[in-house]
């Protein structure tokens, strides 16, 4: 196959679905100041004004009306939602509009490169996931150097954009194709899922008669200095306080009687609190013998 991408100093990106990331990252990769400039050829939306709204924040290429409309660019970048990826790649390869040695690749956290239909002697392909909340692209262009950025796909594809984004401030590193699962779902147990742990805390404050006010004095300064605590240590051991730190298998007797009535709650407490007693033994403050007791109880509260 050609490798016309990796080998010119000047390419062109086209981009399907330039809506927050997507219009950030043309607009980025434009203004970046590598050994290869970039120039965007067209950006194709599911509406025309979409798509002339994003071509104008980028500050270059053409609006297409669709996919019958696209020329020929050097790389593709398809930032649609997830769940359109696999149907635009396809669309894409029937155009005929892709040539050898073009690199196609999309920004999804979770899918691999693989998930491109592709005709395998014709594109390299790939895909980088952000780290980063593109929330308002006027804001995440100023933003989002420093961003950690996972890289998988072909070797030629991942070389190219490892030196495009390591350009526009990203900070790639490599990572398995069938492990893509494994590390978004990290990154959503240490994002979302904390802001549904605390939303969780707040519903079991509000059961105790607190209000929403008392509430955040009580949390805001907690979780403040628990996250600070976790980002001032290494190793997440050396942040664990409280009762099954302590091995006070008492308390978290009453904590399980207390949740009884609410099996989500207690469900939680109970996958997370082994979690603890794995740490707490790192940390050896408490016993084995207190620390087996947590366990039992926890597990006895798991089968209930
Ligand atoms: N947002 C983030 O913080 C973030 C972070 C990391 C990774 N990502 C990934 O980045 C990708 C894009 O996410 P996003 O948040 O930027 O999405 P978004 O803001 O919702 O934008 C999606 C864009 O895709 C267009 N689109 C939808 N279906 C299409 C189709 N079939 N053909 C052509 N265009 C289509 C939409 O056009 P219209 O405007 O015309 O509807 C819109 O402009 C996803 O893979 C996501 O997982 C996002």
């Amino acid at each position: 196959m050609n490798t016309p991408a990796l080998t010119s100093t000047h390419l062109t990106i086209t981009c399907v679905g330039a809506g927050r990331l997507g219009t950030t990252l043309c607009r980025l990769l434009l203004e970046q100041q590598s050994t290869i400039s970039i120039s965007i050829g067209q950006v194709l939306n599911n509406s025309l004004e979409s798509s002339l709204r994003a071509v104008e924040f980028i500050g270059d290429g053409a609006a297409a009306k669709d996919s019958q409309q696209l020329k020929p660019a050097d790389l593709w970048l398809i930032s649609t939602p997830d769940d359109a990826i696999q149907e635009v790649s396809e669309a894409l390869a029937k155009s005929g509009v892709l040539a050898p040695g073009n690199i196609v690749f999309h920004c999804s956290g979770s899918l691999s490169s693989k998930i491109l239909r592709l005709p395998d002697d014709q594109c390299y392909r790939a895909s980088v996931h952000p780290t980063h909340s593109f929330a308002n692209p006027t804001k995440s262009v100023s933003t989002f150097p420093g961003s950690s950025c996972a890289v998988e796909g072909d070797e030629q594809a991942v070389k190219l954009l490892n030196l495009l984004f390591a350009a526009i401030g990203g900070m790639c590193f490599p990572l398995k194709s069938d492990k893509k699962g494994l590390y978004h779902a990290a990154t959503v147990m240490a994002c979302n899922n904390l802001v549904a742990l605390l939303a969780m805390s707040k519903q079991m404050l509000t059961e105790a008669g607190i209000d929403a006010a008392q509430q955040e004095l009580i949390l805001n300064p907690l979780v403040r200095q628990t996250v600070d605590n976790y980002l001032n240590n290494s190793d997440p051991a050396d942040s664990l306080t409280g009762p099954i730190s302590r091995g006070d298998e008492t308390t978290v007797a009453t904590h399980l009687n207390a949740l009884s009535s609410n099996p989500q709650w207690r469900g939680a407490y109970t996958v997370l609190g082994e979690v603890a007693v794995g740490l707490a033994q790192q940390q050896g403050f408490a016993s084995s013998d207190d620390l087996k007791k947590i366990s039992d109880l926890l597990a006895s509260a798991t089968d209930q």
